[in-house]
């Protein structure tokens, strides 16, 4: 009778050698009709999982592990891949970048242009540039996730090649700006992640042809003031988030189109004549959340839409 281990042995051998479907070592694949799904979640896993990642791969989601350097070759192996997930690895060095550092910071060109990518997914890397030349000009990019990383600067030169993009997070970055221009290629863009940055200021024109955006995330930033246009052209524009910055008032006409869901909550709101616009607008539509004054003294916590036109020092 055979020993149970010369059995599984064989079992092996007869897994990795004749024609069984193959899998690295610290990852689950997963075999569909239509695609193939390889996840290697272990903390552990420290090189690129070439050795048995099916060539057929069409997602890849490498995430929280120690995996230390990715190349162009290597994502080269699986020509079908559509969704790249590398979450919250500490990659470094990669080819072509002689950078320090133990996180990953910098990309090599091209890296992404043996892949038919759809989804790519890099937040919270240590990302602090992007190369205009990672992904190719007739990309089909929809969905691009470059959240929690150390940006200082909307990566204009790579989304000029993103025209399918439908989603972009950006959030959780250093962003400063919004410069005219510098979305304006993402014409099927219809969720933009801007939260949790360092935004300032927004360019007039900072969204002008971006008419498919249907949900906007501005909150958690420092906007002070906001263009009375900058909001125009978003025809479709269902949910705009501009809480937790330092919004004094609204320059008449800033929300003048049919937005129906606004969230201006946890702003200082400064309640006098200049905020009338604001005041009518919350008279006409009520919003779900109650805007309170922060300033001055004298009405600090009152609720925005009560008050009076004497207290705001209108004329009757
Ligand atoms: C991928 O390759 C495996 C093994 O060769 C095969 O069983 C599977 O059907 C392939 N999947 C697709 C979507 O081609
Ligand atoms: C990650 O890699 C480093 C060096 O390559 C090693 O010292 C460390 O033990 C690895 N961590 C894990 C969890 O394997
Ligand atoms: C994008 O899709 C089109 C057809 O839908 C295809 O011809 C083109 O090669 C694709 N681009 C890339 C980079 O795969
Ligand atoms: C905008 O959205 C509509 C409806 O979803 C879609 O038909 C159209 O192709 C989109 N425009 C662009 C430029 O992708």
């Amino acid at each position: 009778m055979e020993s149970p281990s010369l059995l599984a042995l064989a079992l092996i051998l007869w897994f990795c050698c004749y024609g069984a479907l193959s899998c690295p070592v610290r990852c689950t694949c997963h075999f569909g009709t239509q695609s193939t799904e390889t996840v290697c979640p272990d903390a552990a896993l420290s090189h690129y999982p070439s050795n048995g990642l099916p060539g057929n791969t069409t997602s890849l989601n490498i995430q929280f592990t120690n995996l230390s350097s990715i190349s162009a070759q290597e994502l080269g192996a699986t020509p079908l891949l559509q969704e790249l997930h590398l979450p919250g690895n500490s990659l470094s060095s990669l080819p072509g970048d002689l950078l320090t550092g133990n996180q990953l910071r910098e990309l090599p060109a091209r890296v992404f242009y043996h892949a038919p990518l759809l989804n790519l997914v890099l937040k919270d890397n240590r990302i602090t540039s992007v190369d205009a030349d990672w992904l190719p000009f007739n990309s089909n990019l929809t969905w691009l996730d470059l959240s929690g990383n150390n940006l200082k600067k909307i990566p204009s030169a790579l989304l000029e090649r993103l025209s399918r993009l439908e989603t972009l997070h950006l959030s959780q970055n250093f962003l400063e700006t919004v410069p005219a221009e510098s979305l304006h290629s993402l014409r099927a863009l219809e969720r933009l992640h801007l939260e949790e940055n360092k935004l300032q200021s927004l360019d007039a024109k900072a969204f002008s042809h971006n008419s498919n955006l249907t949900v906007l995330f501005l909150q958690k930033n420092k906007l002070q003031t906001l263009p009375a246009t900058v909001f125009h052209r978003l025809h479709r524009l269902q949910y705009l988030d501009l809480s937790e910055n330092q919004l004094t008032f609204l320059t008449p006409g800033t929300l003048s189109l049919g937005i129906s869901l606004v969230d201006l909550t946890f702003n200082p709101w400064h309640c006098d004549a200049k905020i009338e616009y604001l005041w009518k607008r919350l008279n006409d539509t009520p919003v779900q959340s109650v805007l309170r004054c922060a300033s001055p003294k004298t009405l600090k916590d009152k609720a925005v839409a009560d008050l009076t036109p004497e207290e705001l020092g209108l004329p009757e």
